[in-house]
């Protein structure tokens, strides 16, 4: 018998403890064993839940409990997370987690403590959702040098963008859909300033170039300034917006790792994924490109992933698969300052818009105001670009995914 906690009880863990109950057959056959639950960590109380015995209320009852030997952790954040995740490896329990917050900035030191106490810390969910990415970037692409990493990595704002795109929602009316589907954080800031996609090509990176990269060290923009005119300048060119994570790695070794708003060409697969749904491709040196795809966000999805953690963690107790990177330096990521792209600018001033960007392929609009402008410019680095920009206010300025 393999017994199991889980720390909070929200979307994620209550899926867990969903999936746990619904697939025991399934999961018994798979591990060879019983996988039990023990125990539920939560500050409330569930009375009219299924689960509702197994609530505890104080963490020492789990990590004092020699019969429990995986912890799921889906509290989220990275403090009281933080100091229940270290006292159960302490302890000598695998974790488990779908906390992109805490592996974005603990992963390094938590991950070199699972080792040193001969347990597992793993993370499936914490990216994509119920996409397999972690364990395929970490074994089956082990022989690449991976020389890029760029997905559409947050369903909440994928969600939003499309729904403003294909239904003409307004941004508030799409994110409370995406609120009361369960796919937004508890505060959403984090989705739409875009720090949960972040925190994910944080995680994808240090996974990929073997060293810790910080979320305060990859400049972050959201979607908050994205507008249907936008959109609709992004259409009238066969483009769609979508908020990308990319992590390039340069020939110096230093990774050039962002998060921003991008016009993606239809051409481009990522153009086409659409709703809650995720999408990473990653560039390998042997593979070349490969694309994982799937539901990015949402209760079931994200258990899946988390289960599928539990199932190898019971599976291989007593032979733990590694995974590591090192501690990062100042240095180890970069921002895209002298990364070159095509530029979309939108905004009033149109004289001097046509005298800065002679060169640059005009957009236009049905209803569009007379002295708004909208262009994509030939490729250039940020500085470069912003060096044009005198005389003009731009509203909106995103790079083009080539
Ligand atoms: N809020 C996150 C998202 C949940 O929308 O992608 C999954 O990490």
């Amino acid at each position: 018998m393999v017994n199991v906690a889980i720390l909070g009880f929200g979307v994620v863990g209550s899926g867990v403890a969903e999936v746990l109950d619904t697939n025991e057959r399934h999961i018994e056959g798979k591990v060879d064993d019983l996988i039990r639950l023990k125990y539920i960590l939560d500050v409330r109380d569930f009375p009219d839940s299924p689960f509702a015995g197994k609530v505890v209320h104080d963490f020492s009852v789990i990590e004092q409990d020699p019969e429990v030997s995986i912890v799921v952790e889906t509290i989220g954040g990275a403090k009281v997370a933080l100091d229940f995740t270290r006292r159960a490896l302490q302890a000598g329990k695998s974790v488990i987690t779908s906390n992109k917050e805490l592996v974005a900035e603990h992963g390094c030191e938590l991950l070199r403590l699972a080792q040193e106490k001969g347990v597992s810390y793993l993370f499936e969910a914490s990216v994509g959702g119920g996409i397999p990415i972690i364990r395929p970037l970490n074994q089956c692409l082990a022989a690449n040098e991976i020389e890029e990493i760029t997905g559409i990595l947050n369903g909440t704002t994928n969600y939003i963008l499309t729904r403003m795109i294909r239904a003409g929602l307004s941004f508030d009316d799409a994110l409370r859909e995406a609120q009361a589907n369960g796919y937004a954080e508890q505060d959403p800031t984090a989705d739409i300033e875009g720090h949960d996609a972040c925190r994910k090509i944080c995680i994808l990176a240090s996974l990929a170039f073997g060293r810790h990269i910080y979320p305060r060290q990859v400049p972050t923009e959201g979607i908050t300034g994205v507008t249907l005119a936008d959109v609709a300048y992004a259409d009238s060119c066969g483009k769609k917006l979508k908020l990308l994570g990319r992590a390039i790695r340069r020939t110096d070794g230093k990774v050039c790792a962002y998060v921003a708003p991008h016009l993606v060409d239809r051409e481009n697969p990522l153009s086409g994924v659409e709703d809650v749904f995720n999408a990473i491709a990653v560039r390998g040196n042997a593979i070349g490109d490969v694309m994982f795809y799937g539901r990015g966000a949402g209760k079931l999805p994200t258990a899946s992933a988390v289960v599928a953690d539990v199932i190898d963690a019971a599976k291989h107790r007593d032979e733990k698969k590694r995974m590591f990177w090192a501690e990062g330096g100042d240095d180890t990521a970069v921002p895209p300052d002298g990364l070159e792209s095509r530029w979309y600018l939108r905004g009033t001033g149109v004289q001097a818009a046509e005298a800065a960007f002679p060169d640059s392929t005009r957009l236009s609009r049905p209803g569009a105001p007379a002295d708004e402008f909208a262009l994509v410019t030939p490729p250039m680095t940020r500085a470069a670009l912003e060096a044009r920009l005198t005389g003009m206010t731009p509203g909106s300025m995103f790079r083009v995914l080539d």
